[in-house]
């Protein structure tokens, strides 16, 4: 751990990052480095590649190396925390059992209130329940089917992921049998969000959550879609194969019906994106979201991402 998290001062805010190199978790955290109020910060991130925690360090973020396994330290590490923010994985009960431990253990030491901004999934609309709630204000945020590539200086430093994985996974399968494909007639739907947009409701929850946690829903009231217009896996199919049809990758544009030993080579055997996904954020809008991409963005950013997945691929 770097000492500057050690010698902050109380005027700061404390954060504790989980997936600072993540997809979402880099892009929430390129904003925070450019916030109006950013060197009142000090950002703590947990990432388990040292050269990954170097780059972070150089551009002032602090870094522990470990691993989202270690119950311990993900406690101690929101026990220090004002702020604790979850990107990393929306399914690991342990590791939320962890961070809230030590959020009450810092609401116990410094009779400050710590707020948690938790990403969850609109994939529990298609097939569980999620959530939890204790006596912190907890925000937590559903991405529904984020798309577009992640950009700014993380991924430009090589830190961040810059793919997303519903349409990514879709595209390799696509190229993989050289045709689009989709689950069963590809009539379901999901609600989509582009990254930026999403990114946006994180800095909101954050900046309204610290200065007045009660002024927003929170706890039970404290869910909140990142929906921004919807479409149906047919359609994504299609724009796949348009695209492979554009660069000579197939001959067809039209999606068909994964076979079932696709299903397992492609997808580990799950028919996830065959499920539909569908919900309105009306708590998200009525706190000032205001996302500006809908799903013709979506359509539209299938062929960069078919290039973008190829460049990878050569590279
Ligand atoms: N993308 C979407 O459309 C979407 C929508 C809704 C919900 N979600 C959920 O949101 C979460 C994050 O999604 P994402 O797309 O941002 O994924 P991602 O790009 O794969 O990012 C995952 C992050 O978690 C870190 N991580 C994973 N296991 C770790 C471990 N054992 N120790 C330390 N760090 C670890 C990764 O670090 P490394 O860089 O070291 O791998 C990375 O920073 C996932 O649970 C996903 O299901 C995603």
């Amino acid at each position: 751990m770097s000492s500057s998290m050690l010698s902050s001062t109380t005027s700061q805010t404390k954060i504790f990052f989980m997936g600072a190199t993540g997809y979402i978790g880099g892009s929430v955290l390129n904003r925070l480095l450019s916030h109006p109020e950013a060197s009142t910060f000090a950002i703590t991130a947990l990432v388990r590649s040292p050269s990954k925690a170097s780059k972070l360090e150089a551009i002032g973020v602090n870094t522990v190396i470990g691993s989202l396994k270690d119950d311990a330290l993900i406690e101690s590490l929101a026990a220090a925390a004002d702020a604790v923010i979850s990107t990393a994985d929306c399914d690991d009960d342990d590791i939320a059992k962890a961070y809230l431990k030590g959020m009450k253990r810092h609401f116990e030491e410094t009779g400050k209130v710590p707020i948690l901004i938790h990403t969850s999934g609109t994939g529990v609309l298609a097939d569980r329940s999620a959530g939890y709630f204790r006596d912190v204000p907890v925000y937590i945020v559903l991405p529904s089917m984020i798309y577009g590539l992640a950009s700014g200086r993380l991924v430009d430093l090589g830190i961040q992921n810059k793919f997303s994985s519903q349409v990514p996974q879709l595209i390799k399968a696509a190229l993989g049998r050289g045709q689009a494909g989709m689950v069963g007639a590809g009539t379901n739907k999901w609600g989509a969000v582009h990254i930026d947009d999403v990114t946006d409701l994180y800095v909101l929850l954050f900046d309204l959550g610290r200065t007045d946690p009660d002024a927003i829903g929170h706890g039970r009231e404290g869910f909140y879609f990142g929906i921004n217009g919807e479409c149906t896996l047919g359609e994504i199919g299609q724009a796949i194969g348009e695209k492979l049809v554009a660069i000579g990758r197939a001959t067809t544009p039209e999606p068909t019906t994964f076979t079932e030993e696709e299903i397992k080579a492609y997808f580990r055997g799950s028919t996830f994106w065959g499920t539909n996904s569908r919900g309105v954020a009306n708590r998200s809008h009525s706190i000032g979201w205001n996302p500006r991409k809908t799903e013709k963005d979506l359509l539209a950013s299938v062929g960069p991402e078919v290039e973008a997945i190829l460049k990878e691929r050569s590279g």
